[in-house]
């Protein structure tokens, strides 16, 4: 096992917790978006087939509610580690928001797509979308209304797996914050961090499933547990 000062290269895994402080919705919280939506009816490609107008107004309103959403000290205690952290660092994210990046993180990548970008199932393009969907604007790219939201949903690959598995093969420290260990493969990169040697530390608000897998858990909210957890590394950095 690694120690703070042997420790070079960090992956962080970040998940619906860690923007809850921010107005966003978690998932699987008593209050969380599947209580109020079927995944089958709104998160997988059938969905959109079957029904692509309901699927659309879903995305519309998260894409509004991202946009009111502000980042919140977690988001901006993890954009300091990007400016100051001199070893690799590698912030995945679950989240579709871009609180990450509106804190000034630059070293983000989003595992499941984006909230604020549309794709073109017509010519592939992708771009900044911050409007709606449901009216099925001409892609303006190629003109055709084929545009979806760039989301990974349930039943498809998500993005640039390969890129994660190659930082996670390097990592020293693995750190897992506002995710509850539900979602695969996701859940399965503390195993994956542990099993290249790397130290695991969950922050987190209650204990997730994936819990026995980590070295150390600390229960508590983000934007209370985050700035503290970055000051240790980069006081001990120093
Ligand atoms: N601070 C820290 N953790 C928090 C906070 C907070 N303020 N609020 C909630 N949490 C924790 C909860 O305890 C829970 O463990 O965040 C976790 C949120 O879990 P989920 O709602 O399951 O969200 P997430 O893990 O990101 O879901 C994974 O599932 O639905 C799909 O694609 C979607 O990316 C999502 C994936």
């Amino acid at each position: 096992m690694r120690h703070m000062a042997q420790i070079r290269n960090i992956v962080v895994l970040t998940g619906a917790g860690i923007s809850a402080e921010s107005g966003l919705r978690t998932f699987r919280a008593a209050d969380g978006l599947w209580e109020d939506h079927r995944v089958e009816d709104v998160a997988t490609p059938e969905a959109f087939r079957r029904d692509p107008d309901l699927v659309q107004r879903f995305y519309d309103e998260r894409r509004e509610n991202i946009l009111a959403a502000r980042p919140n000290p977690a988001h901006e205690a993890l954009a300091r580690l990007d400016r100051e952290w001199s070893g690799d660092l590698l912030i995945v994210t679950q989240n579709i928001d871009d609180l990450h990046e509106r804190a000034g993180a630059s070293r983000v990548l989003h595992m499941h797509g984006e909230g604020l970008s549309a794709w073109c199932t017509a010519c592939d393009a992708r771009q900044r979308w911050t409007g709606i969907l449901r009216d099925e604007p001409p892609c303006p790219a190629c003109g055709a209304r084929a545009l979806r939201p760039d989301i990974v949903w349930f039943g498809e690959m998500p993005y640039r797996m390969d890129d994660i598995f190659a930082a996670l093969s390097r990592a020293d420290l693995f750190v897992s914050i506002g995710t509850s260990g539900a979602v695969y493969p996701a859940a399965g990169f503390v195993q994956e961090a542990k099993s290249h040697g790397a130290r695991a530390l969950e922050l987190n608000l209650e204990r997730s499933q994936g819990s026995q897998w980590f070295d150390e858990t600390r229960l508590g909210p983000a934007s209370d547990l985050v700035p503290r957890w970055v000051e240790e590394v980069l006081g001990g950095a120093s």
